[in-house]
């Protein structure tokens, strides 16, 4: 059986799970949302965003509790930098790595949209059919990546809520973080006020995506605008 697993803030990740999980006519589970049986099969697909070329931490935390024979890893990537995430993943995993990817795809804090081809993807589903180790290369990485990557994405993203903001609550109940501080109350039309998270805040920016009332936003300070609009990878690397 293999069994489709995701994290995604801005759905991105999410949309490359959802392939796999049609081709193995299973559902995408929710990294974060699991029990310990839920993380039990034998062929695990993991999807999974890069932030600040690390792996995210619900991820990590899941990997090291993953129960599966063989796993397939696919990093999706905003065309900045993978690091080094996949050969650090496979490090946490017990079972046997077949498969790994990195998936350039839009920039979630540049609101960059990009078509996703799944085509390349293919495949690895041939490789799930007939599983065999594979080698994940070592690559470089900033070496400041690993400097509390999810501080340095708090004081790079700012987040504000603006008067649309109906008190509903998705927000709070959708943060995989579990980070989102409510209530709040009389924002002025023409104001807006910073969202208040806790310490727990990753900046996956799921609230912004999901948000109904498109209540929540987000702004970049300069030194980060300015990291982001240098260099881009446009690299689709499969391993197998
Ligand atoms: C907090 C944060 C950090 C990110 N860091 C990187 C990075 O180091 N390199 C990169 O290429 N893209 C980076 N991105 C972009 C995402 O990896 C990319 O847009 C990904 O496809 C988003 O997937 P998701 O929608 O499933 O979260 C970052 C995005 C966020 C929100």
């Amino acid at each position: 059986m293999t069994c489709v697993y995701c994290f995604s803030g801005s759905g991105r990740s999410r949309a490359v799970a959802e392939y796999f999980a049609a081709e193995f006519n299973s559902g995408v589970s929710d990294i974060g949302k699991l029990t310990p049986e839920q993380t039990a099969c034998e062929t695990a697909v993991v999807v999974f965003p890069v932030y600040c070329q690390n792996i995210p931490h619900p991820v990590r935390r899941f990997l090291k509790e993953l129960m599966a024979k063989y796993v397939v890893l696919v990093a999706t990537y905003g065309r900045i930098s993978h690091g080094n995430v996949l050969w650090e993943a496979k490090k946490l995993i017990s079972g046997e790595v077949i498969a790994g990817a990195y998936v350039p795809l839009g920039h979630s804090m540049l609101r960059e949209e990009q078509q996703l081809e799944t085509a390349p993807l293919s495949v690895i589903l041939d490789r799930i059919s007939s599983p065999r180790a594979v080698v994940i290369p070592r690559e470089g990485k900033n070496i400041f990546a690993d400097l509390f990557p999810a501080l340095r994405s708090r004081l790079g993203v700012k987040m504000t809520r603006n008067f649309k903001c109906s008190e509903c609550g998705i927000c709070q109940r959708e943060c995989p973080m579990g980070a989102m501080k409510m209530p709040v109350r009389n924002i002025r039309h023409d104001r807006s006020v910073r969202v208040k998270t806790g310490r727990k805040c990753i900046r996956c920016l799921h609230c912004v995506y999901k948000c109904p009332m498109s209540a929540i936003d987000f702004r970049l300070n300069p030194a980060l605008a300015a990291y982001l609009s240098g260099k881009r990878q446009d690299m689709l690397k499969i391993f197998l």
